[in-house]
């Protein structure tokens, strides 16, 4: 009789680093106790029983937090990478091996082996699809309307996966219910803000150990990343430029004491760049022509698009990996142009992505969001919805609570005057 394979239930690059990968996930989880009551609460009510999940998430420390948490409900849950280059090797073995979590991920996998780890996923025919970018859902859509009645609902991460959940609707193909858990207040005022501006410049350091010190720095785009980056580098000594296309977000920059200008003009006089846009070429031929010998490109926004490094090759006589995640391409007019993390996001692939602290209302959210889907599985129709407001201020005051800082409450006489309109002048 001929045995049949057993499928591998993973796909990460070393099981032996188990070890390791639990001692980071324990330091992380210090710093995520929103997220460690959540998961307690979970463990006793099993939100998740009989739900099969997929996440599309960077595989990091916080992450291993959130698959736990959903796993301790009940789910059945499958992980795999987001980006090609954000995999934490030690997290995926230590979840495989002492989670009993499926992982599929690989630090420096190819995008082959990334959207073969995305059908894996979908193998799963998952109820709850938890995304980062959007990948597995417009996958879904794309190649597998079979499955989309098995569907409950997704929950999307970021403002590219947003962005493109819009554009899904507005072409009538999401037929299911999305929780758009990047615009929550205790997401994106502190994870793209503070998380974004910290691990930006965290990825650009360990890449290349620059003094930002004096240096000519360039923002592209003054989203809330942006902004997170701007002020950070500006913290740290860094003569800082913002490149807009949004007139207000332009007046914003300014008024916060940036200067603001075209990148035409901002690449002559630019020694590193940072894209933040969640657009396409945003640094391109025309402005590596003008840029200074030895400058620096990096990027931070979702996909590795903002930045043309195909018309970059075409410029370059030799490329040659000078640092890790440090690429030195020489140029044919003789100058160099230093590219950071293969234009992929700096802060995971050079970094550790966002610090603890911040996952930890993220992917409270995130968790939160995966319940109310299941709770509301027979009122929700298809479309985009933000977080409810007591679930957002739920976590306001349980991080503010963990953080040991208390705050006022109104008075009665307060409560009346706000909520009346009949006392003026
Ligand atoms: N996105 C940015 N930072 C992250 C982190 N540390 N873990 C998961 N996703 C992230």
């Amino acid at each position: 009789m001929v045995a049949t394979p057993i499928k591998k239930k993973y796909d990460i690059k070393d099981i032996s680093l188990a070890s390791k990968g639990q001692q980071r996930i324990e330091w992380a989880a210090r710093e995520m106790p929103v997220l460690k009551q959540i998961q307690k609460r979970f463990a006793q009510e099993k939100p998740f029983d009989g739900i099969r999940l997929v996440a599309c998430c960077h595989v990091t420390t916080e992450t291993a937090s959130l698959a736990i948490a959903l796993k301790a409900g009940g789910a059945d849950a499958v992980l795999i990478a987001s980006n090609p280059l954000s995999t934490q090797d030690d997290v995926a073995a230590c979840l495989v091996a002492n989670y009993a979590i499926p992982v599929y991920a690989i630090k420096g996998e190819d995008n082959e082996t990334y959207n073969r780890h995305v059908q894996i996923a979908l193998d799963h025919k998952p109820n709850i699809i938890i995304d980062d970018g959007s990948d597995v859902v417009a996958t879904l859509i794309k190649e597998r309307q079979h499955q989309i009645s098995d569907i409950i609902g997704t929950t999307e991460e970021t403002t590219t996966g947003i962005v493109r959940l819009i554009a899904m609707l507005n072409d009538g193909v999401l037929t299911f219910p999305a929780m758009n858990v990047n615009d929550a207040d205790t997401k994106h005022f502190f994870d793209n803000r503070y998380g974004t501006g910290q691990s930006t410049l965290d990825g650009i350091i360990r890449a290349t150990n620059v003094l930002l010190a004096g240096k000519v720095l360039v923002v592209a785009g003054y989203g809330w990343c942006g902004k997170g980056v701007a002020m950070r580098a500006r913290g740290l000594g860094a003569n800082v430029i913002v490149t807009e296309i949004d007139p207000v977000k332009g007046i914003e920059a300014a008024m916060d004491g940036f200067r603001v200008m075209p990148m035409t003009e901002a690449a002559t006089c630019g020694d590193i760049f940072v894209t933040v846009t969640g657009n396409k070429h945003v640094i391109r031929t025309e402005h590596f022509d003008v840029m200074k010998d030895g400058a620096m490109i990096c990027n931070s926004g979702h996909f590795d698009l903002e930045i043309d490094l195909q018309s970059l090759r075409a410029k370059a006589r030799e490329v040659k990996e000078v640092r890790n995640f440090t690429q030195k391409y020489a140029l044919l007019n003789g100058k160099s142009i230093i590219v950071l993390g293969e234009g992929r996001l700096i802060n995971l692939a050079a970094a550790e992505g966002h610090p603890s602290a911040v996952m930890d209302m993220s992917f409270a959210n995130q968790a939160l969001a995966c319940e109310y889907l299941v709770k509301n599985r027979e009122k929700l129709k298809p479309g985009i919805y933000k977080i409810p407001k007591e679930l957002d201020q739920d976590i306001a005051t349980l991080k503010l609570k963990a953080m040991g800082i208390t705050i006022d409450t109104l008075t009665a006489e307060q409560t009346q005057y706000i909520n009346s309109w009949t006392v003026g002048t």
